[in-house]
């Protein structure tokens, strides 16, 4: 936690609102073809941190949103996904890093190390696929209850793990933390 607001002290003045910008959040990852073909602007590509409001967000749906350029799923999860998620043993993992950008490279890919809060409730993470850079459809979707990647077949977890598929990694975490109750700074 100590160095996600080490690094969001660095960068107060780079704050956006994500509301602010039209295009900025879409309401879901089917949205997203629209969006791309919008061809955000270099400005905002370039936008190094945004907030976004995820007071909203009840618990089994997720806001996709646009960021540097790229999708971001950010999920309420549900009981049942966080218990999912926290029963799999990562040994049993195709990639057992947790590819979190707020943690060490070498930290391991239980749950806990993925989602933002320590209940689990939420979990953002980039909304790429890291085979080739599809857009994984979410909301349970796949043999894992979590995304799926129809472009080649990659299944994601509830914890956005690759466990079935061409995908060599799990879907990267970017740097995130709370900077309120329903805020959440990406960047
Ligand atoms: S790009 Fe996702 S499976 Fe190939």
């Amino acid at each position: 936690m100590s160095h996600a607001e080490d690094a969001n002290g660095t960068r107060r003045d780079f704050i956006y609102y994500a509301t602010a910008g039209a295009g900025a959040v879409v309401a879901g990852a089917a949205v997203w073809p629209l969006v791309n073909q919008m061809n955000p602007s270099a400005d905002v590509v370039a936008l190094s941190s945004i907030r976004v409001d995820v007071g909203g967000v009840g618990p089994g749906t997720q806001l996709t949103v646009l960021w540097q350029g790229k999708p971001v799923f950010i999920r309420h999860r549900t009981e049942e996904e966080i218990e999912a998620a926290r029963a799999i043993d990562v040994s049993s993992l195709p990639d057992r890093l947790a590819r979190n950008g707020n943690l060490p490279p070498n930290t391991p890919a239980n749950d806990e190390n993925r989602a933002l809060d320590e209940d689990g409730m939420w979990l953002v993470q980039m909304g790429v696929c890291t085979h080739l850079g599809c857009v994984p459809l979410g909301d349970g979707a796949g043999d894992h209850n979590g995304w799926f990647c129809p472009c080649h077949g990659s299944h994601y977890d509830s914890s956005g793990r690759i466990r079935r598929g061409p995908a060599p990694e799990n879907l990267p975490i970017p740097v995130a933390a709370f900077v309120d109750d329903s805020t959440i700074e990406l960047g």
